[in-house]
């Protein structure tokens, strides 16, 4: 039994394409449509309330295109919206802090049975303490120390990578970590892939980072063939991609976060 339907993938602007880009990678015969919330990016200053709302109507555009299961790719709606997303929807959702979570956790348990984790995040995402709550709920001995980087988001989104500004920004936002004797860093948020070499850089070699794209592959692949059907082993993979605002933005900055995104696949909707 095969199900040829796309997976809806959503975030609150371009960030989730680092999340879609390794999920097109690790499942080559699967359709995606991603629909970034262009009009209302960031959701990560917002209110609870705010982002539950915004998530709501954001899964049901997706759910009336036929989407067989949602990906919410944004940190800051999986931390505010989760709840009320599996409320809402029968569709299997699968938000990106468990995976994050589960993957520090392994890490960790693999060289001691306790360690300190640091979680790096929005505003909102950390104010939410969704990530500290499930690392508890998967090691009560591991110690976590999470930090808001807001800053970053908007590096990555013009693309200030290499810039000297940028290492400089990163050492100081990251400096109250830097005598926690972490293990791991969660880069719990979409955009900070896109700075992870800086990232590393100033953590130096002895903390592994832990991204979320990567841990989201492994958690679709846990999904697909169980409560979300695969599609055909054959099957061409379509690729859909919707904003709710400046199409063209959209396509500028994608090319920074997932290769290949053809222009004429970008469509504006109203939610
Ligand atoms: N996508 C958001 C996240 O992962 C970052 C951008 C925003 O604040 O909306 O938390």
């Amino acid at each position: 039994m095969y199900d040829a339907r796309p997976i809806g993938i959503f975030d609150s602007g371009v960030g989730g394409l680092t999340v879609l880009d390794a999920l097109v990678r690790r499942f080559p015969n699967e359709s995606f449509i991603y629909l970034g919330d262009t009009a209302r990016v960031p959701y990560g200053t917002k209110s609870a309330r705010t982002v539950e709302r915004y998530v709501i109507q954001v899964a049901d555009c997706l759910l009336h295109r036929g989407v067989k299961g949602l990906v919410v790719a944004c940190n800051t709606a999986s931390a505010l919206g989760l709840s009320a997303l599996h409320a809402h929807c029968q569709t299997p959702v699968l938000g990106v802090i468990e995976p994050g979570c589960r993957a520090a956790a392994t890490l960790i348990t693999k060289r001691a049975d306790s360690g300190r984790v640091g979680v790096i995040g929005t505003r909102s995402t950390v104010a939410s303490g969704a990530y500290p709550y499930h690392l508890a709920l998967l090691n009560p001995r591991i110690h976590v120390v999470s930090l808001a980087c807001p800053l970053f988001v908007p590096l990555a989104e013009e693309g200030w990578v290499d810039h000297p500004a940028v290492r400089m920004i990163v050492e100081e936002t990251l400096a109250p970590l830097m005598d926690q004797r972490l293990d791991a860093l969660i880069l719990g948020c979409t955009h900070y892939p896109v700075l992870k070499s800086v990232i590393a850089e100033v953590m130096g070699p002895e903390i592994a980072l832990v991204d979320s794209s990567s841990a989201m592959a492994e958690e679709l692949g846990r999904y697909l063939g169980g409560v979300i059907v695969p599609a055909p082993p054959d099957q061409e993979q379509q690729l859909e991609f919707l904003v709710t605002d400046v199409a063209d933005r959209f396509k500028e900055m994608a090319a920074r976060f997932i290769e290949g995104v053809a222009g004429e696949w970008v469509k504006m909707v109203d939610l």
